[in-house]
């Protein structure tokens, strides 16, 4: 038995070949598992597809490329965990298409900003980031404010989420652009169907200007979202890192 191996020594190809067998069964046995697990993405509750603002908004973080210098996952270690909250679920990021983890931490970890500051803070962080972090080496955004938002394929930009796999409905998409208006105008008529649709979506002029509807607005609507849907003290899951 223990002199069988040397078929394989002397024959590099078959040694090749071996290899490839041996590791692929590893790689089955522990991927495949995955596709049918039901707990592969935890089931939660609160996590709902991003209302029409707010999709705007990722799709200029998308742009800009914030994610260059930011990840936006919580890893399951002590140090983490402490800095900036609970560690990140997949359920969290299941409607993210591109997902937005990243590996890349020139600036904190967003993934659980929402709340964190607030709209007034962003504004001005984004206008001058040294105005408030003096050693900050995060370059300013001030055109967001002054760039009007351009959401004209916003039901464009629904469909195609729909198309892979967020659970977008056609009432989402045919209210698309009502929603979007909606969300900077607490005053909007249609108020109620908009947190109907998107519960718990935050209402309110983001950038402090209500004269246009700005990629600043779409920008902070996004950023005050992170993180904030799972309603932690419902989700009971084995706390063994806090
Ligand atoms: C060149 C790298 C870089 C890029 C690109 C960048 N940032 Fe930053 N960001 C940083 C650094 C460094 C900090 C920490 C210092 C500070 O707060 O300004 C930071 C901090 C932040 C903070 C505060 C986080 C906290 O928890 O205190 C937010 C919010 C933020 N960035 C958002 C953005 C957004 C949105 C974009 C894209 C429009 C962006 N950043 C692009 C480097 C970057």
């Amino acid at each position: 038995m223990l002199n069988r191996h040397e078929f394989f020594e002397k024959h590099g190809i078959f040694l090749t070949i071996g290899i490839l067998i041996a590791v692929s069964i590893g790689g089955i046995v522990e991927i495949a598992p995955l596709f049918y697990l039901e707990s592969t993405i935890e089931k939660v509750d609160g996590v709902r597809p991003y209302s029409p603002l707010e999709l705007a908004g990722r799709n200029i973080y998308v742009r800009e490329g914030c994610y260059t210098c930011h990840s936006q996952q919580v890893r399951p270690l002590r140090d983490e965990v402490e800095r900036y909250g609970h560690y990140s679920l997949a359920a969290e990021s299941m409607y993210d298409h591109p997902f937005q983890w990243g590996s890349k931490r020139t600036g904190p970890d967003l993934a659980r900003l929402g709340g964190k500051y607030s709209d007034e803070w962003h504004r001005q962080h984004m206008q001058d980031p040294r105005s408030l972090v003096p050693e900050s080496v995060m370059p300013p955004y001030a055109f967001l404010s002054r760039r009007a938002l351009d959401y004209r394929s916003i039901e464009g930009a629904l469909k195609a989420n729909r198309a892979v796999g967020v659970p977008y409905t056609d009432e989402m998409i045919e209210y698309a652009v009502r929603d979007l208006e909606a969300q900077v105008d607490p005053f909007s008529a249609n108020y109620d169907a908009l947190l109907a649709r998107y519960p718990k979506a935050q209402i309110r002029n983001f950038d402090g200007d209500a004269r246009q509807i700005t990629e600043m607005d779409a920008l902070i609507a996004y950023l005050q979202v992170l993180g904030v849907m799972v309603d932690f003290e419902e989700y009971q899951a084995e706390e063994n890192y806090r």
